[in-house]
Formats: structure tokens, sequence, C-alpha cells
């Protein structure tokens, strides 16, 4: 154990594996937090109780000292209450606190959106104020008080605003640093002006140094400016956002103003969840030593989505959020040119509904040749990192991406845009000199991506070289080691 101090770190997030998922984020505050604490840190976690959170199966508790507390949200008292359980792994488990709110959180069926039509909840602003507000009534009502409190994403932005302003006076919380991570920054929790007269912030906020962007309240830009440090979830993904507005979707500016505290660091995988030699999701374990039981995987793929089995045709997987700027959007403008491909599709997740309706309906008629499955489900996202061959993320951007790692741990060879972290963990693979990892395109465009999805399936049918691929990909190592130690160092340098 490292002698220097060790720290205690709130990490407040929106999602977290095991409890609740949509994207990434959740991976990653899944696994984090576990990994500050193995280094001999106090983590503790703070995530909203949606419906989805299975109280049973997490054997979450009540918690007599956090039961019904009051903040004020758009002028009105709110009562709500702490419940708590823990993030478990084999060496060690962290305390998760769930806040416990009924109208705003516990009878919602959905997370962000409400599944009857596929929109954003009308009052995310005042879900997400709540939040807010209830972090310091944690942290008060339990006298634990930490040295960082690491948000993340616009979800949890307020945060630093709030510290800085409302409770910069309270003298328990006037050493509390601020780290604000972006797994994402196409979502920035923009809401109409009236939302700041929900918050009880200084009216000063109510500007382009405070919240405002573009004429409306932006809570990712807000907490940008007021975090003590910011950073996300890739190097090159840093490069793009300050080089391109685009990508930062207009927030550049404010990136590059506070360029000098905001820095890349990539995602980890969590090697005991993701790794097919000890992987009780699927049906058949299987490492470099008996890779050929890759293929009763596959074959149990090919079943669960009705295919014919047949090891000489590729299975080419998508798994993601469908969104556009995942590149959901132009698989479904080239669709046809993607079927006339020589190799077998399968997408699983879940976003707009525009898109579940198309590939729905495309899975319908492309019998044996492109199946899909519109949810979240991970246990499904286990078999089919294992029985496929190929896993494509053709995304516009790309913040990290972990399913090219996850896939490359499971022998299955990633075929990717060159684009965020993707280009920082995916290199072009060169026959020649037996180099790179998967196969790699630079064009947002169909042709390109199509040629580079032949590329691949010409290769599958050299089979030595494509195992001895697939198990190179297998010896990768994506362990949150080397991440946990960059995170360790910027909680350092705020704590000082
Ligand atoms: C978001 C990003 C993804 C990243 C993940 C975890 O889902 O879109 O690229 O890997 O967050 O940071």
């Amino acid at each position: 154990m490292n002698s220097s101090k060790m720290l205690k770190i709130l990490f407040v997030t929106p999602e977290a594996v095991p409890f609740v998922k949509t994207g990434g984020v959740a991976d990653v505050s899944g696994s984090l937090p576990l990994k500050l604490q193995e280094l001999g840190h106090q983590v503790r976690i703070i995530i909203p109780k949606y419906a989805l959170v299975d109280e049973r199966r997490h054997k979450i508790h009540e918690v007599v000292r956090l039961k019904e507390e009051y903040e004020e949200v758009k002028g009105k008292k709110i009562m709500f209450s702490f419940r708590s359980s823990f993030l478990v792994a084999t060496k060690t488990r962290v305390q998760i606190y769930f806040l416990d709110n009924k109208d705003y959180f516990a009878n919602r069926k959905g997370i962000y959106t409400d599944p009857k039509n596929g929109k954003p909840y009308s009052d995310n602003d005042e879900r997400f104020i709540l939040l807010t507000k209830s972090v310091f009534s944690l942290i008060l009502k339990l006298g634990w008080i930490p040295d960082i409190i690491h948000c993340n994403d616009w979800q949890s932005a307020l945060i630093p605003i709030y510290l800085k302003t409302v409770y910069k006076d309270v003298p328990e919380l006037q050493n509390i640093k601020t780290l604000l991570t972006i797994h994402n920054f196409e979502n920035q929790g923009i809401f109409p002006l009236d939302t700041f007269d929900k918050m009880e912030l200084p009216k000063e906020l109510k500007s382009e140094k405070g919240l405002l962007f573009d004429g409306k309240i932006n809570f990712l830009k807000g907490g940008l400016n007021y975090t003590d440090l910011i950073n996300t979830v890739s190097d090159n993904y840093v490069k793009e956002l300050c080089s391109d507005a685009e990508v930062s979707f207009g927030l550049k500016n404010i990136l590059c103003k506070r360029r000098e505290d905001f820095s890349g660091i990539l995602n980890g995988i969590d090697t005991a969840v993701w790794n097919p030699e000890k992987d009780k999701r699927i049906p058949k374990k299987y490492s470099i030593k008996n890779f050929e039981d890759k293929q009763i995987n596959k074959k149990a793929l090919c079943e669960r989505f009705n295919f014919n089995f047949d090891e000489n045709v590729p299975i080419i997987s998508i798994v993601s959020r469908l969104t556009e700027s995942k590149g959901i959007d132009f698989l479904m403008k080239g669709f046809k040119e993607l079927l006339k491909v020589k190799a077998n599709f399968i997408l699983l997740g879940d976003g707009e509904i525009r898109y579940k309706k198309f590939f729905e309906e495309k899975a319908k008629k492309s019998n044996n040749k492109f199946a899909c499955q519109i949810g979240f489900d991970e246990n499904l996202a286990h078999l089919v990192k294992a029985g496929s061959d190929m896993i494509l993320i053709p995304s516009k951007y790309e913040p990290c991406g972990l399913n090219q790692m996850y896939g490359l741990m499971y022998g299955t060879i990633p075929i990717v845009r060159k684009t965020g972290g993707l280009a920082d963990t995916i290199k072009n693979f060169d026959e020649k000199n037996f180099s790179g990892n998967g196969f790699v395109y630079e064009k947002f465009t169909m042709p390109d991506m199509i040629k580079t999805i032949n590329r691949a399936i010409n290769l599958f049918s050299k089979r030595a070289i494509w195992e001895k691929l697939a198990k190179t990909g297998m010896k990768s190592n994506f362990s949150w080691a080397n991440s946990t130690h960059q995170y360790v160092d910027i909680y350092r340098k705020l704590v000082g």
C-alpha cells in the first residue's frame, strides 16, 4: 500500500454496473471505485435509485439516519432518503448510497427517457438538481468529509457549482476539491432558461460565466466552469475536442480556456468480469489454450438468434447505444449495402426509437443474415462477445469505447473507425509484419467501412493467421492498473 496519505473519494455517477446501465459510464463506475479502494483509498458511491435497480438482488437496505431528508427544488421541499448496499469484488467492496425519491426516480420505468414516448423526462433538470443537493446533505449527515468529489457527466456536473457558491461558507465543505469526468460530450444536460429558477443559485450564474450557453441552461458547461479539474476518457478524444467544435458539441472554447486543467485518461476494463476463461455467463469458457471452444459459444449465439451455424461465415456484432454519434444513423442509411457483405450481423443495444423501429423491422425480414435485440442485456452482451468473430464499431465520435477492448479479450476482432479512444486502442492489422490488433478505417463513409469489413472477412478465411491475430488480442492488457494511478495523481494534484 502507498505510504502517502490515503484519500477519501466520493464518486457521484448517474449509473453503475451491476445496478443500472445504459452506457459505458456504468462500466467505469462499477470498476474504477473498486480499483481505487484496492489501493487503500476510501471510496463511496452515490447514484439514484431508479425503478430498474433491483433492491432484493443487490441487498439494498434502509439506513435509519439517512431517512426522510429534505432539500428544495423548484421552491418546493422534496423528501428523499438514502438506501445503501455494496459494490462487491473479490478483494474489496465499496459502499454505495442510492438516492431514493419516489416521484423523481423510484416510480419511473425509464432512466433518462420515458419508455412510453422515447423522450427525455421533462423534469430531468429537477431530478439531477435533487441528486446534486442530496450529495451535500449526505456528506453533512454522515460527517464523512471527502477530499475529492469525483463527478461523472452532466448529471453530477452541478456539484462543483453548488460547492463554490451556495455551500461555500459551510465549514465542513471548505476543503473539498472536485474532478469532473466527461464520458461523452454529446449529452450536456441542456434545459430552457427557466430551469435556472428551480436551482436557487446566485443570479450572476445566469450568464456565460456560469450556466448559460446558447441562450439555454447547460449543466455540463456550468460544471466545466466551476470544477477544479476536468478529464475525459482518452488522449485522442482530448485532442479532437480541443481542435474541432463539432466533436465537443460546441464546448471547444471553454475547454481551450481550461486546457491546463483538462486531461485524458484511458478507461480500463474489469478483467474479472470480461474474461472468457472465467466468464460464467457464456456456455463454454475458453482461453488461448482451447480457443477452438469459442465455436461452442458461436453455436449458442446462432441458436439464440436463429442463425444457421457455419464456421466459415463470420458473425459481426454491434453492441452500442443507438444514437447518431455511434454511427447508427449511418448503418441505417447503408443497411442494404451492409447486408451484401458475406457475413451475418447481430445488433444489441438501446436508444432512439427511430433506430429501434428500423432495425427490429429489418431483423424480421432478414432471416439468417441480420438479427437484433433491443435493450440493455449484460448477459447477452457477454454471449455476443464470446460467440461473434468480429465486433464493428462505426462511431462518428467515440470518447473511449469499451467494446473494442472487450472484443479483443474474447478473440473477437474489432473493426473500428479511427476516432477518439478507438484510435488509441486499435491499430490497423498489417499482414506483412504481423502488426496491429484490428481493422481500422479513417473516413466516416460507407465505402470505407465496407472495404474494411471485406478486408477483415478476407483474412477470416485464412484461418491460421486469423487465429493468431485473435490470440494476440486476447493477450492485451487493458486492466485498470495504469489508469487508476493516473486518477490518483489527479486527486493528489487537487489536494496539494
Ligand atoms: C461513454 C462513451 C464511451 C466511453 C464510456 C465510458 O459511453 O460514449 O466512448 O467508453 O462513456 O467512459
